[in-house]
């Protein structure tokens, strides 16, 4: 990874986890990696990987709680300096379990659309000072990860095109709304030289993906980061899978 500093959500476990690992491993990590998790003090694996990383900062982040951003700011401010923040990962994410038309309910649409469409939204937003300092560091309007952007961690359930099994109402609408929000994002953010796409990271044995996922973090997670470091102006405003594939809206 080529970015100078990394702000992941949700590392705890999962994706966000293997994110941190594999970002702390070869020759091009980056020099900090903010490591965001609900409760640290009980994010063993996490604080593992940080004992022995110096560049892995962990700090409390519930993405819910907006009254906790300006702290998160300050906070974020203080490590990366005037260099400001090259890549912003939003990646945490919760996925009901009620799937069907009969089984859903009023509170799990708008509990998980507060995780994974309206904090990813306004993370970004209260981060964007700290983007912004860090794409001004270069000249020129090319796009990169190296320079500045935002990564949606999406889903291809939050494919329109690709729904051809219905259900999954709070999972796939709120998926569906975080692909809009990098679009607007990408439109309003390319004047100030940031990059925004959206991710499907494959069907992935985590928590949320379940034991009969195809896929193993490690292997997401490493072509991800590969297809991350290579993102120019191409990318800016898409909707990827880790392996590189363009995926219909
Ligand atoms: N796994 C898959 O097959 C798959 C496929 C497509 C997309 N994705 C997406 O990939 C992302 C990561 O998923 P995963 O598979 O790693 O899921 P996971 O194993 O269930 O982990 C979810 C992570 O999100 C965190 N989180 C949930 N609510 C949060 C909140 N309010 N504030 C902060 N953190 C919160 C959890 O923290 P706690 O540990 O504190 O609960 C955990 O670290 C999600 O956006 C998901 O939608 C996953």
């Amino acid at each position: 990874m080529v970015a100078h500093s990394v702000l992941i959500t949700g590392c705890n476990r999962g994706l966000g986890l293997e994110m941190v690992k594999q970002l702390t491993r070869g020759n091009n990590t980056p020099e900090l990696v903010i490591a965001t998790c609900r409760k640290p003090k009980e994010a063993q694996k996490l604080n593992e990987v940080a004992a022995s990383n110096k560049c892995v900062k962990v700090i409390q982040l519930d993405v819910g709680d907006e009254s906790s951003y300006s702290g998160l700011v300050s906070h974020v401010g203080e490590l990366v300096g005037a260099h400001g923040l090259n890549l912003l990962i939003n990646n945490a994410g919760v996925s009901p379990k009620s799937t069907r038309i009969n089984m859903v309910k009023w509170r799990q649409m708008t509990d998980t659309f507060a995780v994974n469409v309206v904090a990813p939204l306004m993370l970004t937003k209260a981060l964007l000072p700290h983007l912004k300092a860090a794409a001004a560091q270069e000249e020129g309007n090319n796009l990169s990860v190296k320079r500045a952007a935002v990564i949606n961690i999406s889903s291809v359930l939050g494919s329109i095109e690709r729904n051809d099994q219905g259900g999954l109402y709070p999972y796939r609408c709120s998926k569906v709304a975080l692909n809009a929000v990098t679009k607007s994002l990408s439109v309003d953010l390319r004047e100030h030289n940031i990059l925004v796409a959206s991710f499907h990271p494959g069907w992935v044995q985590t928590d949320m993906g379940g034991k009969n996922a195809p896929l193993r973090p490690t292997e997401s997670i490493s072509q991800l980061l590969t297809q991350l470091a290579q993102l120019s102006e191409l990318h800016h405003g898409q909707f990827l899978q880790y392996d590189g594939e363009q995926l219909p809206w």
